[in-house]
C-alpha cells in the first residue's frame, strides 16, 4: 500500500494567522455586557472556532426570541467590524516564515475558517494570494467541530484529507481536523488530541510539519 505524502497545510484564521480572536472576544463582551449577561475570557474559550449563532446560543441559549437573536448577531458583527476598522492587522509571528518555507517545498496552503469575515480579513492583511484555497463560514452549513470546512479545503486543493496537516488554535478545530482524517498542530497549551502542540505561532517551522509520519 502506498503511504500518503504531505501535500497541503490548512490554516485556521482567527488566532492562527492573525489576532482577530481577540476582536471576536471584545465584540461578544460588548454585546453580552449590554444585555446584562455575564461573559468573561473563561466563557470565551468555549466559543473559539465555533459559528456566530452557535456561540450566541452557548452563552445566552433560550433567553431570546428568534428575531431578537438575529438582531443581536448583527450587532455583534457590527462591533467586530468596528474593531477591524480601528486596528491594523498583521500576521502573527512565525506565519509568514512558515508560508515561505511551504512555498519553497512545493506544499499547498489553504485557509479554512468558520468566519464569514475571513475573505475580508485576508484582503486587509494583503494575504489573499498566499493561499491556493480559501474556505469561509458562508461555504458550509456546519461549522467546526464538524469536519466540513477542512474537507472542502482539501477538495478545493485536489488533495486527500490524509495528505493534509491543519494548524488550529481551538478545541473545536482540533476535533474537526481529527474527524476529517487530518493531522493537526495545536497552537496553545491546553488543546486535547492535537498531534503536536506549540505554545505560540512563533515556534512554527516546516520541520514540525515534515516530522509527521506520512
Ligand atoms: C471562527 C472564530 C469564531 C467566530 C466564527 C464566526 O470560527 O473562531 O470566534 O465566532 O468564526 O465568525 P463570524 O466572523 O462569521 O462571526
Ligand atoms: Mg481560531
Amino acid at each position: 500500500m502506498q503511504m500518503p505524502k504531505l501535500k497541503a497545510v490548512i490554516f485556521d484564521l482567527d488566532g492562527v494567522i492573525t489576532c482577530t480572536d481577540e476582536y471576536h472576544y471584545l465584540a461578544w463582551k460588548k454585546l453580552f455586557d449590554r444585555l446584562g449577561i455575564e461573559f468573561s475570557r473563561r466563557e470565551n474559550e468555549q466559543l473559539k472556532g465555533i459559528g456566530r449563532r452557535e456561540s450566541f446560543e452557548l452563552i445566552a441559549g433560550g433567553k431570546f426570541s428568534g428575531d431578537k437573536v438575529d438582531r443581536y448577531l448583527r450587532e455583534k458583527n457590527e462591533y467586530y467590524i468596528k474593531f477591524l476598522d480601528n486596528n491594523k492587522l498583521s500576521p502573527l509571528p512565525g506565519i509568514t516564515k512558515l508560508l515561505e518555507q511551504l512555498n519553497s517545498a512545493g506544499i499547498s496552503k489553504a485557509v479554512a475558517s468558520g468566519s464569514r469575515n475571513a475573505p475580508q480579513i485576508l484582503n486587509n492583511l494583503g494575504m489573499t494570494a498566499c493561499f491556493e484555497a480559501i474556505v469561509d463560514g458562508s461555504m458550509c452549513t456546519k461549522s467546526k467541530p464538524a469536519p466540513d470546512l477542512f474537507l472542502l479545503a482539501a477538495e478545493k486543493l485536489c488533495v486527500s484529507p490524509a495528505e493534509c496537516v491543519v494548524v488550529e488554535d481551538s478545541q473545536a478545530g482540533i476535533q474537526a481536523a481529527a474527524d476529517a482524517g487530518m493531522k493537526s498542530i495545536g497552537i496553545g497549551n491546553y488543546l486535547r488530541n492535537a498531534d503536536f502542540c506549540l505554545a505560540d505561532t512563533r515556534l512554527l517551522d516546516i520541520s514540525i510539519v515534515l516530522s509527521f509520519n506520512f
